[in-house]
């Protein structure tokens, strides 16, 4: 069980933690402990102290091809609705403030945004429009009543929302992450959004981020990518900024027909762009279901000359290491669950990416 008392009191798994205590072992070495994995009531806290704060990817602009088109997502368990108007793209709280149902459902097109349960109308600015028999009502308040914006930002055609009207802007996170992308010619624009693919993984959303913080794991767990990229640490390229990171890792044989860096950047808390090369990239989203359970979520971006047929070649093929992954989260929830674990040890240099990301972690939670 994880509650707060007082303000500066957090049980996690039944115990105290002490911020200071923790973050010194942290940087020691030491692992968040195994209950920061398992425990649903930090699940909850970490929905409202990192997913409600931070920019969370919701899509791609190319989704939104016209003048209200739409599409509807969930955020920290906060139903979203993002929608083109005439003069930006925008996204709105998906809750009706009639009664409380959706205005939105799933994705499509729309001159205004209807609310299924009684029929109230919206605009796409999110005022109310109409509201079937409210012109008999005596003092409806129609112009206060609208649906509430959240702050919506954009990286390249990738739309980011954030629920925390005072968080930082999205730049913030990016960090140097958008220089590097620049510098290294990895243009976002360059790819239409083709497909967007979900795998319910059996793991916390921290084994998924722990993992994609280091590549210490891919000589043992991705035979492939080993065979064909250097993955040891003189020639793997790390760049890591406060709430971002990227790594790059360089063929093998550089003179080789399909010669290209192996790409991964990363945004605090659960986004990653993956690519080889410049010829496509793709997204992941690590979206927390339970404390035991994480909903992976990938959207490809790839040029018009790969017909579907190569596009879905093209994915089965990605899925390897993600499958490869997997295997492994899952394995590692089992013996964080497994109640006789309590704290792991890391290399302490070459891990320091996954202990910079646990610190982020804590200082959020128990802030
Ligand atoms: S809940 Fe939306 S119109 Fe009633
Ligand atoms: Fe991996």
């Amino acid at each position: 069980m994880c509650s707060l008392t007082k303000a500066d009191r957090l049980l996690v798994g039944g115990v105290e933690v002490d911020r200071a205590a923790l973050l010194r072992q942290l940087d020691s070495g030491r692992t968040l402990p195994a209950e920061w994995y398992t425990d649903p009531d930090l699940l909850a806290r970490e929905q409202r102290s990192i997913f409600a704060r931070e920019w969370q990817y919701v899509g791609a602009a190319s989704r939104l091809a016209q003048v209200g088109s739409f599409f509807t997502d969930v955020v920290a368990g906060v139903p979203i609705v993002v929608v083109r108007r005439e003069d930006a793209i925008a996204a709105f709280v998906n809750v009706c403030p009639h009664r409380g149902f959706r205005v939105a459902e799933g994705e499509g097109f729309r001159s205004t945004l209807q609310c299924g349960y009684h029929g109230w109308t919206f605009g796409l600015d999110g005022r109310l429009k109409g509201a079937p028999r409210s012109d008999r009502e005596r003092d409806f308040p129609r112009e206060e009543i609208g649906l509430r914006e959240v702050r919506l930002e954009a990286w390249g055609p990738l739309l980011f929302v954030n629920l925390d009207p005072d968080a930082a802007g999205l730049s913030e996170t990016l960090g140097g992450v958008t220089d590097l992308v620049r510098e290294r010619g990895f243009d976002l624009s360059a790819h239409p959004f083709r497909a967007r693919r979900q795998w319910e993984i059996r793991s916390n959303w921290k084994v998924a981020l722990d993992n994609n913080t280091e590549c210490y794991h891919c000589a043992t767990v991705h035979p492939g990518l080993r065979s064909e990229y250097h993955v040891d640490r003189d020639n793997y390229h790390v760049d890591a900024f406060t709430k971002s990171f990227a790594h790059l890792s360089p063929p093998k044989r550089a003179d080789g027909p399909d010669a290209a860096d192996f790409h991964l950047y990363y945004l605090w808390p659960n986004f990653m762009i993956s690519a080889r090369g410049a010829d496509h990239f793709y997204t992941y989203r690590y979206v927390p279901v339970t404390a035991g359970t994480t909903l992976q979520v990938n959207d490809y971006f790839f040029p018009a000359s790969y017909t579907d047929a190569d596009l879905e070649e093209a994915i089965a093929d990605i899925g390897q290491i993600m499958r490869e992954d997997w295997r492994v989260f899952e394995g590692v929830q089992e013996g964080l669950a497994s109640g006789v674990f309590g704290q792991g040890q890391l290399l302490r240099d070459e891990e320091w990416l996954l202990r910079q990301f646990q610190r982020l972690v804590v200082e959020a939670v128990a802030a």
